[in-house]
């Protein structure tokens, strides 16, 4: 047996899909690329959709559009992709860290705002694996004290809270459709906002800072003259042939996100007898997204002490699963271990002992739609196998 880690999900519909703008020869930014967007506001229920090539070229265009500049500071969780503070870093602003809470590996509320100072101006707080943060404290906080709220939703397709889709609670919230994620352009973002003029500037600065797309332009009568360009913008534009793919991906996102679901409650009441593995926590009026199913390896609390050796016995068993035809993954990686951030900063892994744990003790298991309940049974039993030799 083998069981990767995810699997995309593409049909002969995706085939057909990736042929049509071929066919029509128009494979940059345009027409499939649109009809994703406003498939995609309607899903979440944002008023925008802006289409991007990664989710990382999003949350850059977010921060340039919110006016971020050196000298600022922006709180992001301490475990999350090294993305979430980096954008922040390619604009001269400072990532301030935030310790997690392990019960759901998100940014813990408790301790954002003895992180705000004067030169605080936002906070990017992270949906991850498909779990939203606890966003109306957050909000709260950022009303009091005069900050953006900016969600990282890359994992966040069919993320909920309270009734309302991740996204769509702060000034914005960026998506990916990188293959790991549940529905995939091979690599692609998208922003959602309910402010039509961040929209619209989000528009431009994707494209170069263009008034108008090369699309409507093309279209239209005079397109012989270029656009004008009254902003500093990049090229983050997403292509045509991304655009049909995503649309095709769209017609089965209800599926494709209730298929992870039922797997998901599956491998909850199957690991809820182990306990050493905690499974992931959804709380009262969420709905997670399972972009990922991440627990911790967790024989015994993390301390600093033993998380090393924690570290050691997981990694043992991941070999181990590995051994067995069984892909596994650590969840995602905490910035604040990484050369670059640790040096820059002069950042101690004390300060943050749950980001620490995160990195060294979340286990990603098999999660994708093509998945058996013989194959979950398997990945279950060869668990419990491999614990008893580490
Ligand atoms: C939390 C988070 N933010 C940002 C990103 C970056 O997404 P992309 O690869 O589309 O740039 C990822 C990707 O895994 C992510 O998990």
């Amino acid at each position: 047996m083998r069981l990767p880690i995810t699997r995309p999900f593409f049909g002969p519909e995706e085939l057909r899909a990736v042929q049509l703008p071929l066919e029509s020869e128009w494979v940059v930014q345009g027409p499939f690329v649109q009809q994703f967007e406003d498939r995609f506001a309607a899903f979440t229920g944002a008023g925008h959709a802006i289409a991007t090539s990664s989710c990382t070229t999003a949350l850059h265009l977010a921060v340039v559009a919110l006016g971020l500049r050196p000298g600022d500071e922006v709180i992001v969780p301490g475990f999350t992709w090294v993305s979430t503070a980096n954008v922040v870093e390619y604009v001269g602003a400072t990532p301030v860290f935030c310790d997690i809470d392990l019960a759901t590996f998100n940014v813990d509320v408790d301790q954002i705002e003895e992180l705000v100072t004067e030169r605080t101006v936002g906070i990017i707080p992270v949906h991850l694996f498909g779990l939203c943060a606890d966003l109306d404290p957050i909000l709260a906080l950022a009303k009091r004290r005069d900050l953006w709220v900016l969600e990282d939703a890359a994992c966040a397709l069919g993320a909920w809270y309270h009734g309302r889709h991740a996204g769509t609670l702060g000034v914005a919230g960026a998506f990916s459709f990188h293959p790991r994620k549940s529905i995939t352009t091979g690599e692609g973002g998208m922003l959602t906002t309910a402010d039509p003029e961040l929209a619209g500037l989000w528009r431009s600065l994707r494209d170069h800072g263009a008034s108008r797309s090369d699309h409507l332009r093309h279209r239209d009568a005079g397109s012989f003259l270029l656009s004008e360009y009254n902003h500093l913008g990049f090229n983050f534009r997403m292509t045509d042939i991304q655009g049909a793919l995503g649309c095709a991906q769209m017609d089965r996102a209800d599926w494709i996100l209730e298929r992870r679901r039922e797997l998901a409650a599956l491998y909850d009441e199957e690991l809820a007898g182990l306990g050493w593995l905690v499974p992931p926590h959804v709380p009262d009026g969420y709905v997670h997204g399972y972009q990922a199913y991440v627990c911790l390896f967790s024989p015994e609390s993390a301390t600093p002490q033993n998380v090393e050796m924690l570290h050691e016995r997981r990694n043992e068993l991941m070999l181990r699963l590995g051994e067995e035809g069984i892909a596994t993954r650590q969840g995602t990686h905490s910035p604040v271990l990484t050369g670059y951030y640790a040096e820059r900063y002069g950042l101690r892994p004390e300060a943050f002992p749950n980001s620490v744990a995160g990195d060294r003790l979340s286990l990603a298991l098999p999660l994708f739609p093509q998945m058996t309940e013989q194959d979950q049974t398997f990945v279950v039993e060869a668990l419990a196998r491999a614990f008893a030799s580490v």
